[in-house]
């Protein structure tokens, strides 16, 4: 228990990362109180480490509800593969996984680290929008693409700052949520996908495209190549596309190869390689640029195509 603590805390990441971690890696069925108390034990391996330790304890102690729930919602999505699934198989299976993790949770079933709390969940989607408007990947008359846009969070809170915003998911609940929170955003549409490709859309129909922790099932389904064919298909030039944490794999060494690899074959061009710019969040930030112009752009320059 104790080198799965210090696992979680490896890196420097905030103790609800820490904790979102543990409910997902643990999976023993201890509870919160016990585990903030094995947590209050653990000697921390550098002295920084103390107040991170105190801070995690703090927050089992204080959300044992939650800490039960983002167990139960990280166990209803599998990330690992069948050996006789076809990729197709595993989207479909991907799909009624979100459905079930979305019922239990849809707060956490799109990020674990929020420990199901919606406050949380916005902070951290501010944070999110705030590096997107200063990578000035944001414009009013620009169309948006979001991959796998869960309960509709980045929809709400990128209405005002683009054009029209279209949000696509495997998971009809994550969809039906999605529509809810967003039914009073005239610029916004979110509707249920395939998964398998964005044959729906034209070419060259989005200024931009946004992934934020999707690739890493795109990766899983046997998915990324097709995709990455498919955004680079979907978008106008210039054009850009940010992906935010490209696979679990856990090497980022993998996953930067990865990413140059299919840039390169598609004519995309990597700006941001696999930063992590965020406080509340230790996702790995991704932007690729598609023909023409350069980042950052001025601001408040017009349609940009
Ligand atoms: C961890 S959630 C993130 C949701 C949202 N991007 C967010 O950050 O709030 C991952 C989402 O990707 C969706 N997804 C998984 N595979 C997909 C695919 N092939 N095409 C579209 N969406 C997919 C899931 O249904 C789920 O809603």
């Amino acid at each position: 228990m104790r080198s799965a603590i210090e696992a979680c805390m490896e890196d420097s990441a905030c103790a609800e990362v820490v904790v979102a971690r543990l409910a997902l890696y643990l999976q023993t069925g201890i509870g919160a109180a016990e585990l903030a108390e094995i947590v209050l034990d653990t000697i921390p391996s550098v002295p920084r480490d103390a107040d991170r330790l105190q801070e995690v304890a703090g927050l089992l102690r204080r959300n044992p509800g939650a800490f039960a729930i983002l167990g139960a919602t990280g166990a209803a999505v599998r990330h690992a593969r069948d050996e006789d699934e076809t990729d197709a198989d595993v989207v479909t299976r991907l799909a009624s996984s979100f459905d079930a993790a979305a019922a239990i949770s849809g707060t956490a079933s799109v990020q674990l680290a929020s420990l199901g709390d919606e406050d949380r969940l916005s902070a951290t989607t501010g944070e999110i929008v705030a590096w997107l408007k200063e990578q000035d990947f944001t414009g009013t008359s620009r169309d948006i693409l979001d991959i796998g846009c869960g309960i509709g969070r980045f929809e709400g809170a990128l209405s005002n700052s683009f054009n029209r915003v279209v949000g696509i998911d495997i998971s009809s609940r994550m969809i039906s949520i999605a529509s809810e929170r967003c039914a009073a955003l005239s610029n916004v549409e979110v509707r249920q996908t395939s998964g398998l490709d964005l044959t729906e859309f034209d070419d060259r129909s989005f200024d931009c495209v946004l992934a934020v922790d999707c690739f890493p099932y795109l990766v899983l389904a046997g998915m990324a190549e097709r995709h990455f064919e498919e955004i680079a298909r979907v978008l106008r030039r210039p054009g850009w596309l940010a992906l935010l944490n490209y696979s679990y794999r856990g090497s980022l060494f993998l996953d930067r190869a990865d990413i140059s690899r299919l840039a390169e074959a598609h004519q995309l061009r990597v700006v941001v390689n696999g930063e992590n710019p965020f406080r509340s969040w230790d996702g790995d930030a991704f932007l690729l640029a598609h023909g023409g112009g350069t980042l950052p752009l001025a601001a408040g320059s017009d349609r940009r195509r």
